[in-house]
């Protein structure tokens, strides 16, 4: 079977004219996509289907039927659209939570014996040559996680509305503070405990109160104005967030591509830097012809599921690339494998034991985000050995989990969705 995914409209679809054949499926948004939750649930406790109650749920199933698959995509800060996200978040269940090493990195196993073949157009009207070199390495590392063949990555010029305009209300006021304002956001879409926010709380106790720290919880793609209008106005904005095939899970996306939009706005309507015309700003950021106001400093705390923290540098280049268009300054990300872990050690203090490569990098970020400063990016495992890693990780986290939701260690490797 061939599965295409796109997010083009029925309209420009259409205007395709592709040949349709009665072994295609063809996935589209129509609004109605649930965001991954971050349950594992597809692993755990219906294996091989996604738990949300959409028309969506079945991807494992779908992906395990088809040997050819397109994915057509507007290209985003190097990644594809947020709709597109969201619909390979939702398709982890086609994997075992199981592991296996790949080219000396930890992957998950297969469920099914079908391997694609994955072809990805990315669309767009400005895609800047960074974007297409991120996104190239973005559909090479699916492939890898997906047992996918890359046969081709395409890119076309299209002119589009990039994004509606966004009615802004221009409220975004500075209110006076002499203390530096910093944004901790979680972005895991969990709604109970989370690494992010895990990791968020860390940051914050480093920080101490020296700051004017709030911390937001970005679950949920539905996030007030107001809130906007707060993270448009800060020093400095830390995203933590989890590695979703391998990049940055879709409900965060969304919000990150909402943000921009008013960052960009905010900034051509509202130059705040005193005594500075605003046709000098213009020209001082000619290149992307993006005005300023006051720098935002972003910091990155992420964290993958696989032992390797290196997997995440597909996602900091992401992040770097929604700096770029944002016309805010990427300024450090830290990246720690096996983000589950801290979950097993959260008496340990941070610094020491697993702990220790993470408590050093948090340190760190912490003293440049108090100054202002850049930092390197650093991207480490947790310090422990990988096979204690992986035997802790399927022993004590997915079988233990799966028997507590009443299935049989062999159930989770079920290979035709869950029927009961
Ligand atoms: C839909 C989905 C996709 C994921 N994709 C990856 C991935 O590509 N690579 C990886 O190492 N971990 C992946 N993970 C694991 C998460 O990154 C990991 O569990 C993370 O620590 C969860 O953080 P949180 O508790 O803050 O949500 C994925 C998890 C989910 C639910």
């Amino acid at each position: 079977m061939k599965l295409i995914i796109h997010d083009l409209s029925e309209r420009e679809f259409t205007k395709l004219e592709l040949s349709q054949d009665d072994d295609m499926r063809i996935i589209s948004d129509d609004g109605t996509i649930k965001s991954c939750v971050g349950c594992f649930g597809c692993w755990i406790k219906t294996p091989g289907r996604c738990v949300l109650n959409d028309k969506y749920n079945n991807m494992g199933e779908l992906l395990a039927r088809c040997d050819e698959l397109v994915v057509i995509s507007r290209l985003v800060y190097g990644s594809y659209s947020p709709f597109i996200r969201n619909v390979l978040d939702r398709s982890i269940p086609y994997l075992l939570p199981y592991f296996t090493v790949i080219n000396g990195e930890i992957h998950h196993q297969p469920r099914y014996e079908n391997r694609l073949d994955l072809t990805v157009h990315f669309y767009g009207d400005d895609m800047e040559e960074r974007e297409k070199e991120t996104a190239k390495q973005l559909v090479i590392a699916n492939a890898v996680n997906l047992y996918a063949n890359v046969k081709d990555v395409n890119f076309h010029k299209l002119a589009q509305k990039r994004v509606e305009e966004y009615n802004c209300s221009g409220e975004c006021e500075n209110k006076p503070s002499s203390k530096m304002k910093i944004a901790l956001l979680n972005g895991s879409p969990k709604q109970g405990a989370s690494t992010s926010g895990w990791m968020i709380g860390k940051l914050e106790e480093i920080i101490g109160d020296e700051c004017d720290v709030s911390s937001f919880n970005l679950s949920r793609t539905e996030i007030e104005d107001g809130i906007y209008d707060d993270l448009c106005n800060m020093d400095a904005l830390v995203i933590s967030c989890p590695l979703y095939v391998d990049a940055i899970p879709s409900h965060l996306f969304r919000i990150l591509v909402e943000l921009e939009k008013r960052m960009n706005k905010l900034r051509l309507v509202e130059p705040q830097t005193e005594n500075i015309h605003i046709d000098e700003l213009l020209e001082e950021d000619a290149e992307s012809s993006r005005p300023r106001k006051k720098d935002t400093l972003v910091y990155a705390i992420l964290h993958n599921g696989f032992y390797e923290g290196s997997q995440n540098y597909i996602a900091l280049d992401i992040i770097k690339n929604w700096c770029n268009r944002s016309g805010v300054t990427y300024a450090q990300g830290i990246a720690q494998g096996s983000g589950e872990v801290v979950g097993f050690v959260e008496t340990v203090p941070l610094g020491h034991g697993p702990l220790k490569n993470l408590g050093l990098a948090l340190y760190e970020l912490a003293e440049n985000i108090k100054a202002s400063s850049l930092g390197e990016d650093k991207l480490f495992n947790p310090n422990l050995p990988r096979l204690m890693w992986r035997l802790m990780a399927s022993h004590s986290f997915w079988q233990p989990q799966a028997r507590k939701n009443g299935l049989k260690i062999r159930d989770i490797r079920n290979r035709h969705g869950y029927m009961k």
